[in-house]
């Protein structure tokens, strides 16, 4: 096994970034350089990511993204052993802008292109920040996605359950927009969340009462918008109070389904009776503190680790597109010319 450096695109969703990473066989991988490029601000009045000003965004963005992750990892085209971007799952425009631009910085330097599964990139972040050993438990918790996946090897995972319906990520922001509060939702929720009393209303945990990991939130929002529109019917606005106890019961709510599927989820991976049963953590609502006091707690119950890489490798980023990348390339996997952007790729 060689030491491998290479270029990592990540373009699915609402950040544009390109890293690149280094790993010598017998030592921890490197980042060398990550950048990201965020849209928020590009989306905020339409209370949501708008996919054809995403895809523009990419397109505009990527080349200097890559041009900044080179220049801060010193290194140039000719430094690199291969090119690894997101060929899904995500909005197909952007998805499309990294593959396209991969395809590009491929042919001109005759670099291997390896396509990865935007899914397996945050689901192998564990080996990228602390070299967990496979087996391990994944709990995925982000704006667009929510899973429980049992990492096998690099492109062996087993998903125990998930969302049937939104991400919490997502009720998080539509939550902050239902109650007038600032985007990205998840960060002023649990800022209000802070002063509020938890237990003053009472919102839904669904499927709690299925066997299963599956999970639903978009219930809850629903409920919370009757909450807001009662409170306002009653005294004509929305107390400050009102609102930070309705983002304290909404967060509970969020952690309690989350924290008691997790019980589940480890069950079941426990009686594969893996030697050091492992839960990592990855996704922007990873960074959730009341959620992570939650998950740490379940985890001691199972005499389980609790993972919980840096936030800047939970949430969307091109370094674990650039680590699984060399996971897939040292399993023998390299793509052509002919690979196609995936919209829909489950793991
Ligand atoms: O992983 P990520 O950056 O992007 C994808 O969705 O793929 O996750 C972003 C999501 C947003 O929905 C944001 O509101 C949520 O993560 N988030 C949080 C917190 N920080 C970010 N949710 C709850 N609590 C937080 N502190
Ligand atoms: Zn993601």
């Amino acid at each position: 096994e060689k030491s491998l450096i290479f270029l990592g695109l990540e373009s699915s969703c609402d950040d544009t970034a390109a890293a690149v990473v280094r790993h010598a066989p017998g030592t921890p991988p490197e980042v060398l350089s990550s950048v990201v490029a965020g849209q928020t601000e590009l989306h905020a009045d339409f209370g949501g990511v708008v996919p054809e000003i995403a895809a523009r965004a990419h397109t505009e963005k990527l080349d200097i993204c890559v041009e900044e992750a080179l220049e801060t990892a010193g290194m140039s085209l000719t430094d690199l052993d291969a090119i690894a971007v997101t060929a899904g799952p995500g909005l197909i425009g952007g998805v499309l802008a990294g593959v396209m631009c991969a395809k590009g910085l491929s042919a001109g330097s005759g670099l291997p292109l390896v396509g990865v599964n935007h899914l397996a990139g945050h689901a192998l972040t564990p080996r990228l920040t602390d070299q967990t050993e496979f087996p391990y438990l994944m709990l995925l918790v982000s704006g667009g996605h929510c899973q429980f996946l049992i990492a096998k090897g690099p492109e062996e995972f087993s998903r125990l359950g998930g969302t049937i319906d939104d991400a919490p990520g997502e009720a998080f922001d539509k939550t902050a927009k239902l109650l007038g509060l600032p985007q990205p939702g998840g960060p002023s929720v649990e800022r209000e969340a802070l002063k509020g009393d938890e237990t003053r209303f009472r919102f839904p945990r669904p499927l709690l009462d299925r066997p299963g990991c599956d999970m639903s939130f978009s219930g809850l929002k629903t409920a919370l918008l009757r909450e807001r529109d009662r409170l306002v019917a009653e005294h004509g606005g929305l107390y400050r109070q009102d609102r930070a106890d309705l983002c304290a019961g909404f967060q509970a709510a969020i952690r309690d389904v989350l924290a008691e599927k997790s019980r589940r989820a480890l069950s079941e991976y426990l009686s594969l009776s893996p030697t050091t049963p492992t839960l990592a953590v990855a996704g922007g609502v990873a960074a959730n503190k009341s959620l992570r006091m939650a998950l740490e707690a379940v985890c001691e119950q199972f005499n389980t680790a609790f993972l919980a890489p840096p936030l800047a490798l939970c949430t969307d980023n091109a370094a674990m597109i650039a680590w699984a990348g060399i996971e897939r390339f040292r399993a023998g996997q390299v793509d052509g010319m002919d690979l196609s952007a995936r919209p829909r790729w489950p793991l």
